[in-house]
């Protein structure tokens, strides 16, 4: 049946989490010496934070996105905000933090083929769920949840809101991203009782799972939620659905600078869900926009420039229509929830 609370829904996803500024260095020397001024090659500021990244490129390819995050009240915060507002984002669910915690700032410093991520929390450790308006969470069809061990003051609270956002009709998509306490435990598997879509990248993947190989941790992770897309960076993805395994080809690019990948390859793949999508498709539209991502600095900056994006787009098509009058009629979604689409992806 098909749920009947989607009808009243205002945004296609709803999202919370950090927002920051990158400070990006590129050209770095391997080994950095202490007490020596060490030159960059090139510098940028983008939009940074894997939930504003997330949120900012999906509103970009045009999806209604409601964002919530605690900010600091400085500088950073103002023009973190500032570049998210040009894509569209719905912004009355960000709250400004009390007190003198600043809103928190990544330094990635680029060492050719490596790079190292420096990141002060700042208000993003603070936000806890007295800082969400779940009715505002609610009043979407999806809920997206990014970097959930940066998450410190919301996490005790999680397994409780992803159950209730669950009982108000959203589907549900994690990206853990990285845990900087290598521990992969805490609330992360409670949460996964709730989740519908898995989004790790493969290495995430086996530490969560607690397996070497990320075919295992697939197999692993299947019994527990019912679609998992790991990113391969220039692998592409892998899709597990139930007991089937797909891999989606990378689209081939030669890129600038891989951040937020992974955040624009979640975009692309959100994307395609909520516009009823198969998960194969979805897969495919996220490796189309996790390699857009790839082609300028930082994980924004590919989508915030229109003329680039579209051309990219026009020459690498997702899969599914992007016209709003070819969609499945609304009601349609969510109750397309994965038993029609596990049938259909991997034939
Ligand atoms: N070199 C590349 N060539 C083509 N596609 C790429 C390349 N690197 C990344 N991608 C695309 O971007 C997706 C995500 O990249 P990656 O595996 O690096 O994610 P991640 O590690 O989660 O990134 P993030 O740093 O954003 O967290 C890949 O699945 C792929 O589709
Ligand atoms: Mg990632």
């Amino acid at each position: 049946m098909p749920n009947m609370t989607s009808l009243n829904k205002r945004f296609d996803v709803s999202i919370t989490g950090e927002i920051n500024l990158d400070l990006i260095l590129y050209g770095l020397a391997e080994e950095i010496p202490v007490e020596r001024e060490i030159l960059a090659t090139d510098f940028r500021c983008t939009l940074g934070g894997s939930s504003s990244i997330v949120a900012h490129n999906l509103a970009s390819l045009g999806a209604s996105v409601g964002f919530s995050s605690l900010l600091g009240k400085d500088e950073f915060g103002r023009i973190a905000l500032e570049r998210m507002a040009e894509s569209g984002v719905d912004l009355s669910g960000v709250v400004y933090a009390e007190g003198t915690t600043s809103t928190g700032v990544t330094v990635l410093l680029h060492h050719g083929a490596k790079r190292r991520i420096l990141t002060y929390p700042g208000t993003m450790s603070g936000m806890s769920r007295a800082d969400l308006n779940f009715d505002y969470l609610a009043s979407a069809r999806h809920f997206h949840l990014s970097s959930l061990f940066l998450q410190k003051a919301l996490a005790p609270d999680l397994p409780a809101l992803f159950r209730d956002l669950k009982h108000a009709g959203l589907t549900i998509s994690l990206d853990t991203n990285d845990d900087p306490d290598n521990l992969w435990d805490g609330v992360l598997h409670e949460v996964l009782e709730y989740v519908d879509l898995l989004l790790p990248n493969a290495e995430e993947a086996c530490r969560i799972a607690r397996r070497d190989t990320v075919e295992e941790a697939l197999v692993a992770l299947s019994s527990r939620v019912p679609c998992i897309a790991a990113k391969c960076g220039p692998g592409g993805a892998l899709l597990q659905t139930g007991d089937k395994l797909c891999r989606i080809p990378p689209i081939r690019v030669t890129p600038v600078d891989t951040i937020g990948a992974g955040d624009s390859f979640d975009a692309g793949f959100l994307y395609g869900y909520v516009r009823g999508a198969s998960l194969l498709d979805c897969a495919t539209a996220g490796n189309i926009t996790g390699a857009l991502s790839t082609l300028r600095p930082g994980g924004t900056e590919a989508f915030h420039d229109a003329a680039f994006r579209e051309n990219f787009l026009r020459e690498h098509q997702f899969p599914f229509t992007n016209r709003e009058q070819d969609c499945p009629p609304y009601p349609r979604w969510p109750s397309v929830t994965l038993d029609s689409n596990l049938r259909s992806s991997c034939d």
